[in-house]
């Protein structure tokens, strides 16, 4: 396994370094080192690069040197050398060397202080008219998906922070307590409800909690259902979501930017048997989806794609696809959003080949979670059409995404796909990263933001 995702991060990143030869060294990082080690080296898969107990001794130019050309393979740390060319690495030394002592915070741990206050926060969101926006729970560190029990416990997973939290409606219906179910999970970001269990996608496994609304305050004690899925670092957190089947649905996603996958397990969407048992192909030729929900009335999979990186600010678009018949093929890595041929492995392939999106978001908006709006509280327009939660871009000069757009659709064709909440982007200010999306009973519309650490809820009045 860890010879496969080595291999697939060097052949991928090795073209990622070609075209970022010329860049400064932040580029550099942010091209191929903020995706493990965050955007401000505050630390994601990999460890933070600021102030820590280094692993691999003290921060000096030669050992930051040595360390990222050789990596450390068995350890998901690809080794960079011959990717990035010894000027690169030594200037990547140089950036990491000046900020290895600094105190790197991510921002949901920032100082309260920091945080904007509540009234500036919500007064700069724009929503259609008659709709409001509220903070529905805050202190969830890195909030990922979210699934709604019929009780009404709001169950969310994360990604750096380990954690599950149950957001427990207060007495006011106004806002939610956050409670930690559990802790010291592998980004567990995935959760979804099944049979009155609670199950939680970690990189490794997939683990099950019984009886979840019942004991979600006594930290309760978990089923280990599977660990048989790749488990890669790099785009191997895994979302989840229960299937009108009655199969958990599960994503592998491509352990690289760009890399041949045809023949691995990853790449693909699988389902099993709620025990774990009897994993098969749901999808095959996905790069990366985060985000899924099965269409109200047709039951048909619907899902959102990351596009690859490093082909420039515009190209290639993310993606909204559906599933409709057994083996399908979503084009990666040969041919990205329906009509980009890759200029690696799409040379002898058409696109053509492949099942083309419905939507095409827009290139690096980052499309997470999406969810058909199934409520009533909104108006008759917005039934059975999609949220998509845009989490926005890491790598492109303009800042793009960072929003929740509305998707509206004929049948499976695309009809519109409108902003429906902007503002988590000001000027250059990010305030919050949008990425599930998921409706309460009463019909109001909860979306989790893993950069604030809250859970916005909009609800419609029609004034
Ligand atoms: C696929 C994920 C991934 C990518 C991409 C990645 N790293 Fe790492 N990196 C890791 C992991 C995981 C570790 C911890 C290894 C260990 O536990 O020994 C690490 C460790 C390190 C360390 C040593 C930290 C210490 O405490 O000693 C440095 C320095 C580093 N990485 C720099 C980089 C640079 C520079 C880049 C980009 C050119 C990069 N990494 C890209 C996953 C990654």
């Amino acid at each position: 396994m860890y010879k496969t995702a080595l291999h697939a991060a060097a052949t991928g990143l090795a073209f990622a370094a070609i075209s970022a030869s010329a860049q400064t060294a932040d580029k550099l990082y942010q091209a191929n080192c903020a995706v493990c080690h965050g955007a401000r080296m505050e630390g994601a898969i990999g460890p933070t690069l600021g102030e820590h107990a280094w692993i691999h001794g003290a921060p000096t130019k030669a050992n930051l040197i040595k360390i990222i050309s050789k990596g450390v393979p068995e350890k998901n740390m690809p080794a960079w050398s011959p990717a990035l060319s010894a000027a690169q690495i030594a200037s990547l030394a140089d950036y990491i060397a000046a900020n290895a002592n600094k105190k790197l915070a991510a921002p949901a741990a920032a100082a309260p202080a920091a945080k904007p206050a509540a009234s500036d926060l919500l007064s700069g969101f724009k929503l259609p008219k008659g709709f409001r926006i509220s903070v529905y729970a805050d202190g969830a560190a890195t909030a990922r998906s979210m699934v709604v029990s019929d009780s009404g416990i709001v169950y969310v997973g994360s990604r750096k922070a380990g954690k599950v939290y149950a957001l427990v409606p207060r007495a006011d219906q106004q806002g939610a307590d956050v409670v930690t179910v559990a802790e010291g999970l592998e980004n567990p970001i995935g959760v979804t409800l099944l049979n009155g269990a609670l199950y939680v996608g970690e990189i490794s496994r997939v683990i099950r909690f019984d009886n979840i609304d019942q004991r979600y305050a006594q930290k309760p004690a978990y089923t280990v259902i599977n660990t048989g899925l790749p488990n890669d670092k790099w785009h191997g957190e895994k979302v989840l979501r229960a299937g009108p089947d009655g199969k958990l649905y599960i994503p592998v996603g491509a352990p690289c930017n760009i890399c041949d996958t045809d023949d691995t397990r990853s790449a693909k969407i699988y389902r099993m048997n709620p025990d774990g048992s009897q994993v098969e192909e749901v999808a095959r030729g996905v790069r990366n989806t985060v985000g899924f929900d099965f269409h109200p009335s047709t039951k048909q999979l619907w899902f959102t794609d990351n596009g690859r990186d490093e082909l420039g600010d515009n190209t290639p678009s993310c993606e909204l696809n559906v599933v409709t018949k057994p083996k399908q093929h979503f084009g990666f890595p040969y041919c990205h959003g329906g009509v980009v041929p890759d200029p690696q492995f799409g040379k002898g392939r058409t696109c053509d080949e492949f099942e083309p999106p419905v939507a095409k978001l827009g290139p690096h908006v980052a499309p997470l979670g999406m969810t058909f709006y199934t409520g009533k509280q909104f108006p008759e327009a917005y039934r059975n059409n999609i949220f998509v939660a845009e989490h926005g871009s890491w790598n492109r000069s303009t800042k793009i995404g960072y929003t929740v757009h509305l998707i509206t659709l004929y049948g499976n064709k695309l009809v519109s796909d409108t902003a429906f909440i902007d503002g988590f982007l000001r000027g250059d200010a990010v305030v919050g990263r949008p990425v599930d999306v998921a409706t309460l009973a009463d019909g109001s519309l909860l979306v989790s933001d893993d950069y604030g650490g809250r859970v916005y809820r909009v609800t419609y009045d029609g004034k």
